[in-house]
């Protein structure tokens, strides 16, 4: 890869991942693709090139991809389960839509392209323990069905037309950079705040509830290293299970009260939410990125923890 596109460079994946990239292939080969209501500030405006990249416009993204010279691309424009639900259209549109044109300008131009499935690719007729890579994904929510068509489309696009198309289902990622907005594992990062905020937590999933999760290094570390394998290796593409960790809302409160033994928990639990969380695996068999590309996790609950908490702290301290 020598040039790079990211769609959706300020989201929750796209803002860190930007960086990262930059850092491995150079500032200047790493466009931060973004839409207007959402413009890179900061570092990821400062540090590299940025151009307006809305995924439901395919001639925007034709031009960017010609002007840069772009030969991969990270797809990362999308909304999270919850708000998906709200918004069905407009999550086909997003998803769907903008995957298509994402694919074509690929084909046209050459260019490897990422976009990430998700645990919401599964449903409630999925098996829940070690989740099997190749099973049954008959998801009930809008966010499942178009992770599912992502995962065939883009398969189709490699068999049919050999574009390189590669994805991880990411689990739920956590992280203290930029936050989450509208998914089912966004209490695991809430939860976090609220510890290092001195405040109780209103935890929104039951008991119990268990669901595959990873911390943002890891993530990054699962998308850049899997357009990096040798396609030799790859039996399968679109799309990976990774995972790094399976807890439920009692093993994270547990994780952060050895730190913060002050900390305290309660249960509100959102119906949508755990109707959601429910019909998701309990744990992921990701043995096949394992075995195809290398994929190891260096993050689990407690490592994570630590250093959420150590960074979290540093960046809610107020200034002065
Ligand atoms: N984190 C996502 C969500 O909760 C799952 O991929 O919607």
């Amino acid at each position: 890869m020598k040039n790079i596109l990211v769609i959706g460079s300020t989201g929750q994946i796209g803002s860190e991942l930007t960086a990262a990239l930059r850092e491995n292939y150079g500032n200047a080969h790493v466009v931060a693709g973004y839409i207007p209501s959402a413009p890179p500030t900061g570092e990821l405006r400062d540090a590299g090139p940025s151009a307006i990249a809305d995924v439901t416009d395919a001639q925007q993204l034709s031009d960017i991809v010609k002007e840069h010279k772009i030969d991969a691309i990270y797809n990362l424009a999308a909304l999270l389960s919850v708000v998906a639900e709200q918004k069905p259209k407009l999550a086909w549109k997003i998803g769907i839509d903008g995957l298509w044109n994402v694919l074509e300008v690929a084909r046209e131009n050459g260019c490897a392209v990422f976009t990430p499935s998700s645990i919401g690719s599964f449903g409630p007729s999925t098996p829940h323990e070690l989740t099997p890579q190749d099973t049954v994904q008959r998801p009930l929510t809008i966010y499942g069905v178009s992770k599912v068509t992502t995962e065939l489309l883009s398969d189709y696009y490699f068999h049919k037309y050999g574009v390189d198309t590669r994805a991880v289902r990411f689990p739920g990622l956590i992280s203290y950079v930029t936050p989450p907005g509208g998914g089912t594992t966004d209490y695991a990062v809430d939860i976090y705040y609220a510890a290092v905020r001195g405040e109780k937590f209103v935890c929104p999933i039951a008991e119990g509830t268990r669901m595959d999760m990873m911390y943002m290094p890891d993530g990054l570390r699962a998308a850049m290293e899997l357009m990096e394998a040798d396609p030799a290796r790859l039996k399968h593409r679109n799309a990976f299970n990774v995972t790094a960790m399976s807890f439920a809302p009692e093993n994270i409160c547990r994780a952060i009260q050895k730190r913060i033994p002050t900390f305290e928990m309660t249960y509100d639990v959102d119906p949508l939410k755990q109707a959601i969380a429910s019909s998701w695996p309990d744990s992921l068999d990701d043995s096949a990125a394992r075995e195809e590309w290398g994929w190891q996790p260096k993050f689990g609950l407690a490592t994570m923890t630590r250093d959420m908490i150590e960074k979290l702290t540093a960046k809610l301290k107020p200034e002065g």
